[in-house]
């Protein structure tokens, strides 16, 4: 496995949209090293979810990792091509994200609380789950990833953003890479 660098925003990849991949190449050894090495990169950056344009590849994929249910469990990190969301509600939400491609920075984001994902897993099983709450953040903020889109684009009010270490000190969070906030 590798760890792969992580563009950064101003990288025109970054604001492009992401191809399909077919059920096909989702076999193929070179896509199943390319899913170990995202999730490898993203628990090393550290962070909570990845996207492939933020490592240079053009294909709808993304990988993304909560904590288990019960405590002590092993996280375990998942992979999805083609997703596709659907909001449950109207309802939007607003908590704290970061991004590995713009390092540093906070902000309020609004987000749909609960979603329907559909896309296929890793052995390109259809995937057709209700995901809710801080995982359904990340799935969010992981999606637009492949639309092109950054967190930045979703705020409402930009007066929120903070750099991380004022964002600690005057604001009293903490940073929490596998907890609260979302940094992919
Ligand atoms: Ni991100």
């Amino acid at each position: 496995m590798a760890i792969l660098d992580i563009l950064r925003l101003g990288h025109p990849s970054l604001r492009e949209p992401a191809r399909p991949v077919d059920a096909g190449e989702l076999a193929a050894p070179e896509m199943q090293s390319l899913i170990d090495d995202m999730i490898e990169t993203m628990r090393a950056a550290p962070g909570v979810g990845l996207a492939a344009p933020q490592v240079g590849r053009d294909l709808q994929l993304f990988v993304w990792e909560v904590e288990a249910a019960e405590p002590g469990a092993p996280a375990t990190a998942r992979a999805i091509a083609n997703p596709m969301i659907e909001p449950e509600s109207g309802e939007l939400i607003y908590d704290w994200e970061g991004c590995l491609s713009i390092p540093e920075l906070r902000g309020l984001v609004p987000r749909h609380p609960a979603i329907r994902l559909h896309g296929l897993d890793r052995d390109g099983t259809p995937i057709d789950a209700i995901v809710e709450g801080f995982e359904a953040r990340i799935v969010q903020h992981e999606n637009d990833h492949l639309n092109g889109v950054v967190f930045l684009d979703r705020m409402r009010d930009l007066r929120s953003l903070a750099f991380r270490e004022e964002w600690e000190r005057y604001l009293g969070r903490t940073e929490e890479p596998s907890g609260k906030n979302v940094v992919g």
